[in-house]
């Protein structure tokens, strides 16, 4: 049995602190897609964690942590984060394990990334430049080196025949910095990461299924930065949605059980691209000052605005979703007023459905607004003493996307979270 866990808008949504806050319920926590651009936000004994490529079940003792074969790694991070994590007394040699079909992230995709951005000038798309989109493109153009040829004996061959291609490309986009420091480090982690378990994925995973074990997919991303379904260009380059959990992990699509969507209370993107519900006003840095908005990856400002029902509905529709978890509601505490967008103008058209090109398009959004309720909701631990004014908000979600809000996360803290009964 596996249940997915998975970002419903832009990314951010606090997937990581929800899946910390599961894991508990599960055997296996697993990352199926995304790379190091990745930023997930956990607490451990009140102190603060930022996880990029391991998953987010690492700090419960008698879970194991699987990195699948959708993700694209780079050792270099990995490295760091098993450094970080080992300081917590996590033994990863005993809880971590790695698909040896993953895709690796080389030094020469990091400064691929940085060029191909550079060269799109305004057009770029706010890319967190850790060699995402390159690893990708040489997994589709089969290219690429995965994790299990470091254990061949060819491996600098190979690497340093791809390595040549990559000069060719950065040549073109007249790439003149020096990566020499970066591939001392990458052979240095790529060592490093030889010690760890490098196992066969999909027999690893499938055999737990048989055995009867809880599987949690970890989602990275959200599905409007998903390489079908978001708002291309403006989107990451895998699978961000549940079906990329069955080829990010080689398991079948009748393993899926349940798939928990989380929202935000309100909306962010980090990077470039359409988002109609963005507050470009007071209002905007307020829920960027409040919520804290800024990236866990990049430490960039977050772009802020209000819950977009119509990309919502959208997202339940593409993963089916089955449970939706709202974050962030202490957030909200503060305003008088929300806005719930529930449809876009588009012309002189209302529409629900996300366009072909919302860049192209630019839709208004239209809005619903609600009172707000105005009291400190951090420290509630039961749904019957959320205030009125909040359970009404959350009946608004439910009826507009015919899915319902089961729990609501009301602080950064692993135990900030409320049941909605
Ligand atoms: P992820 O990428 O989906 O895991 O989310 P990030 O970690 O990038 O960003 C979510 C941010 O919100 C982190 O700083 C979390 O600590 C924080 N966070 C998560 N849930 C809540 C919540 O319910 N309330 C508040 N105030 N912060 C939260
Ligand atoms: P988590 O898992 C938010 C965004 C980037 C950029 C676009 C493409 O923490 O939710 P990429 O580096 O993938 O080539 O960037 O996608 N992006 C994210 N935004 N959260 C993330 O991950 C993101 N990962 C990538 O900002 O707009
Ligand atoms: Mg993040």
């Amino acid at each position: 049995m596996v249940d997915v866990i998975l970002g419903l808008q832009w990314g951010d949504e606090g997937k990581g602190k929800i899946v910390d806050y599961f894991a508990r319920d599960y055997d296996l926590v697993a990352r199926f897609q995304g790379g190091p651009n990745a930023g997930h936000t956990l607490y451990v004994n009140d102190k603060k964690v930022v996880l990029h490529q391991i998953p987010s079940g690492v700090f419960h003792g008698g879970i194991s942590n699987l990195i699948g074969n959708g993700v694209v790694l780079d050792p270099v991070t990995l490295k760091k984060e098993c450094d970080t994590v080992a300081s917590f007394g996590i033994d990863l040699r005993k809880n971590l394990f790695i698909a040896e079909r993953t895709h690796l992230i080389l030094p020469t995709h990091r400064a691929l990334d940085k060029a191909a951005e550079l060269s799109k000038g305004n057009q770029k798309i706010g890319s967190t430049l850790k060699g995402i989109s390159p690893a990708y493109m040489d997994k589709t153009g089969r290219n690429g080196l995965r994790v299990g040829d470091l254990l061949d004996k060819n491996f600098t061959t190979s690497y340093i025949k791809l390595r040549l291609k990559h000069q060719h490309l950065l040549d073109n986009y007249n790439f003149q910095e020096d990566i020499s420091a970066w591939e001392e480090e990458f052979f240095e982690a790529a060592e490093f990461l030889k010690q760890l378990n490098i196992v066969n994925g999909e027999y690893f995973i499938n055999s737990q299924i048989k055995s009867g074990k809880r599987i949690l997919a970890e989602g990275a991303q959200g599905s409007m930065l998903d390489i079908d379904f978001g708002t291309f260009p403006y989107v990451t380059s895998s699978s961000t949605i549940s079906a990329g959990v069955c080829s990010g992990l080689g398991i079948a699509p009748h393993y899926i059980k349940e798939v928990i969507g989380v929202t935000k209370a309100y909306c962010t993107r980090v990077g470039s691209g359409p988002f109609p519900t963005e507050l470009d006003d007071e209002t905007g840095e307020e829920l960027r000052k409040v919520g804290n908005e800024f990236g866990a990856t990049t430490g960039r400002p977050r772009r802020c605005g209000w819950i977009d029902l119509v990309a919502l509905n959208f997202a339940c529709m593409i993963n089916g979703v089955t449970k939706i978890v709202m974050t962030k509601a202490d957030v909200l505490d503060a305003f008088k007023e929300l806005k719930i967008c529930t449809a876009y103008r588009a012309g002189k058209k209302a529409i629900r459905e996300i366009p072909f090109q919302m860049d192209r398009i630019k839709p208004e959004p239209v809005y619903e607004t609600l009172p707000g309720w105005n009291i400190n909701t951090g420290t509630i631990k039961n749904y019957s003493d959320m205030p009125e004014t909040a359970r009404t908000y959350v009946g608004f979600i439910n009826n507009y996307l015919g899915v319902k809000v089961h729990y609501i996360s009301n602080g950064p803290g692993r135990e900030q979270i409320v049941q909605v009964k």
